[in-house]
């Protein structure tokens, strides 16, 4: 058996889709909403049995590694690599020759054996005394220490591109880890010129959700005119992308799910802190504000977040877009505010009184209500300017949240703190929006163009074809020749063109549907790998619930409306090419087609 047919065995479909979103039986699928496009009511599949899916909405499907694939942003060979490791399966040598000949992996594994390489010369070199010492200032225990794998790196030119290049890794796959920098005339052959971006620093590595080392950031440990900034990140590399990746949530995932409630601050620091005092649902960005994909990323466990940052103007101002696509997302964000001498950050605070950081985070402001009250502070409400920038301050925020009745609960306060008709703050808001919409029109994204174009390819024809072989392999004894009236030609989806193609010749021949020899000529069809499983799913959706003799009726009407379809599509063809003909003066042809569309009527 191959590797990856033992790693579908192993790992069961339902259980790693459902890591992601929230899926609930009905008939023999599951079904959620779908992680690949917006929609409210669900249509995307999941069967147990056939360990795959697929979503009526935008088309997509496949098994569990294409699903990781999607949803992870992994090539195969990283999804591979990822599942096999997941389902315990060590993988034959093809299969890890495989994976080895994937840069993306390579990486991983300099990052791993880099991580080690810091956390045993942070535990066992004599020159790592005075970072232990300064760790152990900090309040770090050796538990905490080896839990994060913090490390140390000395103050040297290339100690660690040595040590990996020795080991067996390539001078370009170093750099490309971001963790080797090369200098201008630079040579291989002597491996001069080649030098550590991380020097003097305690190490902390980054880990992705899936607990693969995807970068690392390091602190200072003394700083000097020299040393650079306090926090030095490995770069854009293929596998770091600081918009992406979570600090902290591959050890913090469990706990935000149990907790529905995500606890976000801003250093490193901070959330080992908070994870060594007991409160693990801990993460933190790297130094940047919250994008779409790291919200993203957090709503698969919880939709909650309670956000704490520097409350000075320009850490507002950083937060604030942040939390405008967390709103957005239909997060509920909440402010943790630290007391006034409590200490700068969580970690200080942690450090003089963890009592106060605990109370802070369970009494933590929902992010509207903060809002407010820092607009209405030192604020004049009988200064008509300075109502008009209360409300311009405080619409921009209403306008990110998704729901109708929450937001109406605002525009109410808004109205009655600023003693203004709702009327006139409702018009404002609709121009607020007007403006946003202009500024974003003509640059859709990419990605809902590319799906419509999926969906829009899809015929009438094409769809009701879909139906009407979605009933036959659930109930083969319906198969009627009426069923395969028209020509597969006519279908412009490859996946319904081919199994209707299959079908069609079966059932002509054989008078019978036999859906496992037609799921075996599926596994070699490119096209159409997924197919019958992709129909019995779409039957299971939509018929299970029907009683035979109905199905059977809707079959009739399927059939009657196909006709209908083909006979339509097939004339506009014909008349196209009439008018070729005609253009041409192809008098041979322009005959044949009339016959044609003679024999349509
Ligand atoms: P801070 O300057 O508040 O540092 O930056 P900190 O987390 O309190 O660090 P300690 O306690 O002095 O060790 C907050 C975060 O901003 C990013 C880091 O992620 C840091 O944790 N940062 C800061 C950088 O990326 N580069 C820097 O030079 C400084
Ligand atoms: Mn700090």
């Amino acid at each position: 058996m191959s590797d990856t047919q033992q790693i579908k065995d192993k790992l069961d479909v339902v259980d790693l889709i459902g890591e992601y979103i929230q899926l609930k039986p009905a008939g023999s699928n599951h079904k959620g909403l779908c992680p690949f496009h917006n929609e409210k009511s669900p249509s995307f599949m999941v069967n147990r049995e056939r360990a795959s899916w697929h979503c009526f909405g935008c088309a997509k499907g496949g098994d569990i590694f294409t699903f990781v694939e999607e949803m992870e942003g992994m090539e195969f060979r990283e999804a591979l690599k990822y599942l096999a490791q997941k389902a315990g399966v060590t993988l034959t040598s093809t299969f890890q020759q495989e994976v080895s000949g994937n840069q993306k992996n390579r990486i991983k594994d300099i990052n791993l054996a880099t991580a080690r390489f810091f956390h045993n010369f942070l535990l066992q070199i004599q020159a790592s005394k005075s970072a232990r010492e300064y760790l152990q200032h900090r309040g770090l225990t050796d538990d905490t220490i080896s839990t994060w794998q913090v490390g140390f790196i000395p103050d040297q030119w290339d100690l660690l591109t040595k040590y990996l290049f020795k080991k067996g890794f390539s001078i370009d796959d170093l750099i490309a880890s971001g963790l080797t920098i090369k200098r201008d005339g630079a040579d291989t052959q002597s491996m001069r010129g080649f030098y550590d971006r991380f020097r003097g620093r305690i190490m902390f590595p980054i880990w992705d959700v899936h607990d693969a080392v995807v970068g690392f950031t390091g602190r200072v440990l003394v700083e000097t005119e020299h040393s650079g900034g306090k926090y030095v990140n490995t770069p854009q590399t293929s596998v770091y992308d600081k918009s992406r990746v979570i600090f902290g949530l591959n050890k913090a995932k469990r706990e935000i799910k149990t907790k529905d409630q995500t606890v976000m601050v801003e250093g490193q620091m901070d959330v080992i802190a908070c994870h060594q005092a007991g409160m693990t649902n801990v993460v933190a960005t790297s130094g940047t504000a919250l994008t779409e994909h790291q919200i993203k990323l957090l709503t698969r466990y919880s939709k909650n977040i309670c956000m704490a940052f520097d409350a000075d103007d320009a850490g507002i101002a950083a937060a604030r877009r942040g939390i405008a696509l967390a709103l957005q997302a239909g997060m509920n964000v909440r402010v943790i505010q630290i007391p006034d001498g409590a200490g700068k950050d969580p970690d200080e605070v942690l450090k003089k009184n963890k009592q106060i950081w605990f109370d802070a985070v369970e009494h933590a402001t929902d992010v509207m209500q903060w809002y407010f009250d820092r607009a209405f502070l030192n604020r004049d409400i009988t200064d008509p300017k300075d109502k008009q920038s209360i409300a311009n301050e405080l619409l921009q925020e209403i306008k990110n949240i998704p729901y109708a009745v929450e937001q109406d609960h605002w525009m109410q306060e808004l109205s009655g703190r600023l003693r203004t008709s709702i009327e006139v703050l409702r018009e404002n808001l609709k121009q607020l929006r007007q403006e946003q919409k202009d500024l974003k029109i003509g640059k859709k994204p990419l990605e809902n163009q590319v799906t419509q174009i999926i969906t829009l390819k899809k015929t009438r024809l094409d769809a009701l074809t879909e139906r009407i072989l979605s009933i036959i392999v659930k109930f083969p004894i319906l198969a009627s020749v009426d069923a395969f009236f028209i020509s597969s030609q006519a279908l412009s989806t490859g996946i319904v063109s081919d199994l209707y193609e299959m079908l069609k010749k079966q059932y002509t021949q054989n008078k019978v549907v036999d859906i496992d020899a037609i799921r075996a000529f599926c596994a070699t069809s490119e096209n159409s790998e997924n197919g019958i499983d992709v129909l019995l799913m779409e039957a299971e959706k939509d018929f299970a619930n029907l009683k035979e003799e109905d199905t059977r009726k809707e079959l009739t009407t399927l059939i009657t409306l196909s006709k209908e379809a083909y006979i339509k599509q097939e004339r506009t063809r014909l008349q196209e090419l009439v008018k070729e003909a005609e253009k041409v003066g192809d008098n041979n042809q322009l005959m044949s087609l009339l016959l044609q569309l003679k024999k349509l009527a």
